[in-house]
């Protein structure tokens, strides 16, 4: 596909330095051995040296030029426990505990990116979305301007779909990570999306539809009014970006639809950006998609931190770690 392509170009330019902390875990060390060959950057692991060497060997794989970090001899542990007493200490977070914490390798890269060593991480193949994200909300905190960490998934609809020839590529959020949005922090997601959906797809105008189980006031409840009100507050946010609803998904997708419960919308039967009203139904509608109608689902891309961080899912594939490491690297450019 087109856009991975460019993805994996796009992280070769960069050389941007990402951490896998999950040293230990087969197929991350496999993708680790891609990433080195593939020629990203350089590609980093934390965890003790000889452990993760003799894991390394025991699956077959050459680490080439991955950099590991063993906290036993690194240089920098200290300054890391003295930083994270410094950021965390209001937190409760004492010197031993800073050591307790540094023992889990997330916290560990999440020290490293914000002290600038490394450029961001990638994780989950073990690890909960939770236990992925809590270190870098803590930690390396949102970019300046932003409110609500969130997240994205890249939907690549296969050739066998009615939208493959219009819309290849659709972006699915918020999918993994705000449980129940307000109005606020739905419009946050909205715009942070639109703003990814053009940092990755410059050529395309992003065309943002609010989900809810109404269309232009058709059902009145207090799901749609807080749908209604992130609207609202999208386009006081972002003026200029092509955003509407609150609309249905088939109203979103289908122009014949749009035709009859939209008509003046400029995104009704046009939309690339699916902003669903919360995350249970964000999560269960791309899980629908990926699995009912065979689409790719790349993701979920955590959108909104002030240096880039990934989730994996537990199931995921080498190729899939490949990926989210170029998706990664290419973040680390904004
Ligand atoms: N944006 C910005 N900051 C945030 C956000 C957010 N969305 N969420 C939490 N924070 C901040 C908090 O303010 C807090 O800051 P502080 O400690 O400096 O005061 C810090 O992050 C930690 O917050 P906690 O409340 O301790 O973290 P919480 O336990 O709420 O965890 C998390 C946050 C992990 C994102 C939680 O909302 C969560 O579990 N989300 C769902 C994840 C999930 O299970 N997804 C579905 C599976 S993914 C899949 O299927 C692909």
């Amino acid at each position: 596909m087109a856009l991975i392509d460019d993805i994996h170009s796009n992280a070769k330019k960069l050389q941007k330095a990402i951490i896998l902390p999950e040293s230990l875990e087969e197929r991350n060390l496999k993708a680790a051995e891609l990433i080195d060959k593939s020629g990203f950057g350089p590609l980093m692991l934390i965890g003790d040296q000889d452990e993760t060497n003799a894991k390394a060997k025991s699956f077959g794989v050459n680490l080439g030029d991955a950099v590991l970090i063993d906290p036993a001899t690194d240089e920098n542990y200290d300054l890391y426990v003295h930083k994270l007493v410094e950021l965390r200490g209001k937190k409760g977070v004492t010197e031993d505990k800073a050591k307790e914490l540094l023992k889990d390798p997330l916290y560990y890269a999440a020290m490293m990116v914000k002290l600038e060593k490394a450029d961001g991480y990638v994780s989950g193949a073990i690890h909960a979305t939770g236990d992925v994200l809590r270190p870098a909300l803590q930690i390396i905190k949102t970019a300046p301007g932003v409110k609500t960490v969130s997240s994205f998934f890249i939907m690549i609809l296969p050739e066998s779909s009615p939208y493959h020839a219009t819309r290849e590529v659709l972006f699915f959020a918020d999918c993994a990570v705000v449980p129940q949005p307000n109005s606020d922090q739905l419009s946050d997601i909205a715009v942070s999306t639109a703003k990814s959906f053009k940092a990755l797809m410059p050529a395309q105008e992003p065309k943002v539809a609010m989900l809810s189980f109404s269309t232009m006031g058709s059902a009145k409840h207090e799901d749609p009014d807080k749908v209604i009100e992130a609207v609202k507050l999208v386009k006081e946010k972002a003026p200029g970006l092509m955003v509407d609803g609150e609309m249905q998904a088939d109203a979103a997708l289908m122009a014949s639809v749009a035709g009859k419960k939209c008509p003046d919308s400029k995104v009704g039967g046009q939309a690339n950006i699916l902003v669903f009203p919360d995350l249970e139904a964000g999560n269960i509608g791309y899980k629908l998609v990926e699995r009912l109608a065979g689409a790719a689902a790349i993701g979920p891309v955590v959108q909104g931190l002030s240096r880039p961080v990934n989730d994996l899912s537990r199931g995921c594939s080498v190729q899939d770690i490949v990926d989210t490491v170029a998706v990664t690297a290419c973040q680390a450019a904004d």
